[in-house]
């Protein structure tokens, strides 16, 4: 397919420190994050809402102290190695800071402590030369981008532009706190109404409820991402973006990395277990979808906080080269026949975290500059909102 391009790629030298408009150009510079002094989540309304019923014991027995070392410790070594391999191919790595994520806070709304910074992707949205740190819906979540405030401050001071959206108060109005609580049946018509645990009082999300194509943009809304912050988001980047609202038949609506992954221009991974409502939308723009292969991971790996189908959570290091988990070898042979090179690293104990690759990077620096991918100008609201 001819893909309309707007610019020419600029040389390395010319980029700006933070540099992103989709999901892959040539990878220069990325945040890798750390398991290290991360605290299992005590339950709360959204937290409780995206975890199923067998895994609730986890959060009943662990909620605010550290996660078990052996899960830590197997994480960190396959980090490690997955940063070491991203050097030696000549990316720069990142780390955010290790903080006390097991102080407990109080403010006049909810009291919490803290999670992790093992995820960067949820935290962190790099539009262009901006970062946006996101305004998430756990109060677990609530400091957690202090972790990288050191590295916010030198990318500001080196000339990135850097903004912070308005945080919710995440007092008990802005749930639906019987949410969890309701059948599942019940669940699954409220999230096809468009209801879910948050409410509407005032603007959250998480940056990985949002995946990039140049310059048009796709979000979900999901328990963690309302509308009003979807409102925010698409009013804060203005003329220059398109912010579009997609659906996916899911109960557990978070992050839509699993869901909905681009692999080059014109090509995207989709989930067969929740395909995107708006399919027709990304053919007429010239996008071929297909399908993510099933994850290998046996039925009894330990996962808290995620589904297998991580296993699509990829990071592209260019749009030719991948990485994907070592094990997921179906996954690996779909990517190969499409022409892709990809780098098997080990990563299931990750999984464990809640993510793969593309979870746990925030890509600050790509090569490349702002483009049009396909999608019609203007694209039609009301047929992807309807
Ligand atoms: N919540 C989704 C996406 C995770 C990256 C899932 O569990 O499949």
């Amino acid at each position: 397919m001819q893909l309309k391009q707007t610019h020419s790629i600029v040389s390395e030298r010319q980029l700006p420190v933070v540099n992103s408009y989709n999901e892959w150009d040539p990878l220069k510079e990325v945040i890798v994050g750390c398991v290290e002094g991360a605290v299992v989540p005590k339950l709360e309304p959204a937290l409780q809402t995206n975890t199923s019923p067998q895994n609730m014991w986890f959060f009943q027995k662990y909620g605010g102290q550290p996660f078990p070392q052996e899960l830590v410790e197997a994480a960190s070594k396959e980090l490690n190695e997955f940063c070491r391999v991203l050097e030696a191919l000549g990316v720069i790595v990142r780390r955010p800071d290790l903080i006390d994520f097991s102080q407990t806070y109080k403010t006049p709304d909810f009291e919490a402590s803290g999670f992790y910074a093992t995820m960067p992707r949820d935290v962190l949205l790099v539009v262009g030369n901006e970062i946006i740190e996101a305004p998430m819906a756990w109060r677990s979540r609530f400091f957690e981008y202090r972790a990288y405030r050191s590295l916010m401050l030198e990318y500001l001071r080196r000339g990135a532009k850097w903004t912070t959206a308005p945080k919710p108060s995440m007092s008990d109005e802005f749930y639906d706190v019987e949410y969890a609580t309701k059948p599942i049946e019940q669940r699954y018509a409220l999230t096809e109404k468009g209801q879910f645990v948050t409410r509407e009082l005032e603007p959250s999300f998480d940056a990985a409820d949002i995946v990039r194509f140049g310059r048009d943009l796709f979000v979900q809304r999901s328990h963690v991402t309302n509308e009003i912050g979807i409102t925010w988001l698409k009013r804060h980047l203005g003329d220059q973006f398109r912010v579009h609202v997609v659906k996916f038949p899911d109960l557990n609506p978070m992050h839509i990395d699993a869901s909905l992954v681009p692999l080059r221009p014109g090509l995207a991974l989709v989930n067969p277990a929740r395909p995107c409502i708006q399919t027709e939308l990304f053919k007429k723009a010239g996008w071929e979808l297909v399908e993510a292969a099933p994850s290998t991971l046996p039925d009894n790996w330990p996962m808290y906080m995620c589904s297998g189908w991580v296993c699509m959570n990829i990071l592209s290091l260019d749009p030719e080269t991948i990485f994907v988990e070592k094990q997921e070898e179906p996954m690996q042979k779909l990517l190969k026949d499409l022409g892709f090179k990809v780098i098997p690293v080990d990563f299931r104990h990750v999984y464990t975290f809640g993510g793969s690759f593309h979870c746990v990077t925030c890509d600050v620096r790509r090569d490349g500059q702002l483009e049009e991918y396909g999608f019609a100008e203007p694209f039609e609201e009301d047929e992807l909102e309807g």
